[in-house]
């Protein structure tokens, strides 16, 4: 796939897929502007890895629960040199509550809806708004979970988050339809990586792969190639999609 020339978003950039998805899309040839509330000092030797696909790369330690930040953060990658406009975004950034529906606070619950759906919010219609000022087409790519349709117990705040996100998609896949800006959601299962590997400590890997019906957990660079199929200049038909890679988790009663 060939997207020299365009600029990728990915907020969670240094997350395990944030990384992933940044080096897949180097790959293909886009320049990258990672956001993440990490600081920079753990971005350096990654920027410099991107930069060995012959791309642009830049770091901005932001908190996407904070639009005036998120705001800047694509206005900046939009005036940087060897950047410009971001046409691919990708909303990444996610934290999980661990804690029942019986337990939880309407604080972490707030905070959750804050990373998960407001991020995306703040940050799709900033990018949204400034590709449309400048009559620009462009993808977006929410990262969403097997969550958003299948209920787990304990996490019920990354559920709802997810089904809302899900949601939010779709309804921006209609607004923008006619600005040239597709919209798509990649909604991964169990990924041996990032907040699952938080999140499961529990479970060994091989209770883990038991449940789940291909076997096997999903490796984070599978989840950025699903992003790179959304982001592919060739699929203009694809909006509103959501792209479950799950392992057919879904499909099963044999998780929680
Ligand atoms: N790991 C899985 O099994 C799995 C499964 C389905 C979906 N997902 C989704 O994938 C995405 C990435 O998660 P991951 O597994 O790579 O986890 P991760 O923890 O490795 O990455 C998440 C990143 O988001 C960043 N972040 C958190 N709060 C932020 C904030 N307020 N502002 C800016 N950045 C913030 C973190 O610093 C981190 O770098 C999330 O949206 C998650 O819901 C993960």
């Amino acid at each position: 796939m060939n997207l020299k020339g365009q600029t990728a978003i990915i907020s969670g950039g240094l997350g395990d897929i944030g990384r992933a998805i940044a080096l897949e899309l180097a790959a293909d040839g886009a320049n990258v502007s990672l956001g993440d509330v990490l600081p920079p000092d753990q971005a350096g030797g990654f920027l410099e890895q991107l930069r060995g696909y012959d791309v642009s790369a830049m770091y901005t330690q932001m908190d996407i629960r904070d639009a005036s930040a998120v705001a800047s953060w694509i206005h900046e990658t939009a005036s940087e040199a060897g950047l410009g406009i971001p046409s691919l975004i990708i909303s990444n950034a996610g934290i999980v509550t661990r804690a029942s529906f019986l337990d939880i606070t309407n604080e972490q619950w707030d905070n959750e809806f804050a990373v998960n759906v407001g991020g995306a919010l703040s940050m799709c219609r900033s990018a949204a708004q400034l590709l449309i000022q400048n009559g620009l087409p462009g993808k977006i790519v929410l990262v969403g979970s097997w969550a958003a349709h299948r209920p787990n117990k304990a996490i019920p705040a990354y559920c709802a988050s997810k089904a809302a996100l899900r949601m939010l998609g779709q309804v921006m896949a209609m607004e923008l339809a006619g600005h040239g800006i597709t919209v798509g959601e990649v909604a991964p299962g169990a990924v041996n990586a990032g907040l699952s590997a938080k999140n499961l400590q529990a479970m060994t890997p091989e209770q883990i792969e038991a449940k789940i019906p291909v076997g096997t957990w999903i490796r984070p660079e599978e989840v950025a190639w699903q992003v790179a199929h959304l982001c592919d200049p060739r699929n203009a038909n694809m909006t509103g999609s959501v792209v479950v890679m799950d392992g057919g988790l879904s499909l099963t009663s044999k998780w929680t």
